[in-house]
């Protein structure tokens, strides 16, 4: 038919829609990155790109999942730095992170917030601090899920203050937002895609961050690293993954797609008033995002060992 360059029958990539998976709950922090990228690549790639959630033993029921779907760009996840720590908690794990899996990219690396309900008597970390030990047997620590990057943080800075305050899991940040605000539980270690605005209205207490430096939407949160524990270091870098094996046609375009989210106005506005930013676009390629999970997977196994944590 007039020499078409492409048989009419050759569908191209992407025939149709596109779901990304974020292994945790709806109404967290993973999902305010994943709804903003999806947002945008949905405009990108001409297909509608949706998220689902499914949460479960931090993130690693839903990354299995994506270890095991057909290797066709129409399944992805969002996920972040619980991709690394996992192997080191969960004996038995169904994947290896780095070589189950295609590299799309990182994303965001979210800083994080030791946060409190509202009713809380301390009015500064230090004077949290001095709380907790005071209250160690009566306090409680949400997470989400061991694993998760609410428990990484919540492990790293009570191992800090040699204090093991009990600890209530849910099946991601979201659900356990929901009973720090209700007062259920205490305290919170959590991102500031979703402690910022609850910090600013009032239904939640901010202390400190747990970046080097002090987050521009939260700018009266002092740094852990400041005073009360120096050297304190801990955010939730957040990338996209696939299942093993994708079409050339699908990299070819998934990449490009999710470069262009970072550099999207309305992403970068919605992450700047979370306390976060897109990260530079040398680092959102699968190669940068391959040898950067490899590194932390033996970082995070050192320190989880040496904090003698199991998942299961
Ligand atoms: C989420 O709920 O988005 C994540 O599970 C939060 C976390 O990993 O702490």
């Amino acid at each position: 038919l007039f020499g078409l360059a492409t048989p009419l029958s050759a569908e191209t990539w992407p025939s149709k829609p596109i779901t990304i998976l974020v292994p945790s709950a709806a109404g967290g922090p993973t999902d305010t990155v994943a709804r903003l990228i999806a947002e945008s690549m949905t405009k990108t790639l001409g297909q509608t790109v949706i998220v689902e959630n499914q949460g479960g033993a931090g993130g690693t029921i839903g990354m299995a999942r994506i270890a095991r779907t057909p290797a066709d760009g129409y399944t992805l996840a969002i996920w972040h730095i619980a991709h690394a720590t996992a192997p080191a908690l969960y004996d038995g794990l169904k994947y290896n992170p780095v070589t189950d899996f295609d590299h799309i990219g990182r994303i965001t690396d979210v800083p994080m917030t030791i946060v409190s309900k509202a009713g809380l008597p301390p009015t500064s970390i230090a004077a949290l601090i001095d709380w907790m030990k005071a209250n160690k047997d009566s306090a409680s620590f949400g997470h989400a899920g061991v694993g998760s990057a609410a428990h990484l943080c919540a492990l790293l800075f009570m191992s800090e203050l040699k204090l093991q305050l009990a600890q209530v899991a849910y099946r991601g940040t979201g659900p356990a937002m929901n009973d720090l605000v209700g007062g259920q539980i205490d305290l919170l270690c959590d991102q500031t895609t979703n402690t910022t605005n609850h910090i600013k209205e009032g239904r939640i207490k901010g202390y400190a961050v747990t970046t080097k430096t002090r987050v521009s939407s939260l700018p009266e949160l002092p740094t852990l690293d400041e005073g009360a524990m120096k050297g304190f270091e801990v955010s939730a870098w957040h990338a996209m993954w696939a299942p093993r094996g994708l079409p050339k046609e699908a990299t070819d375009k998934l990449v490009p797609a999710l470069q262009a989210a970072l550099q999207d106005p309305k992403v970068i506005e919605r992450f700047a008033s979370l306390g976060t930013v897109p990260v530079p676009l040398a680092q959102a390629t699968p190669e940068a995002l391959r040898s950067q999970l490899a590194a932390e997977v033996a970082k995070w196994d050192t320190v989880i060992k040496a904090a003698g944590v199991k998942g299961n």
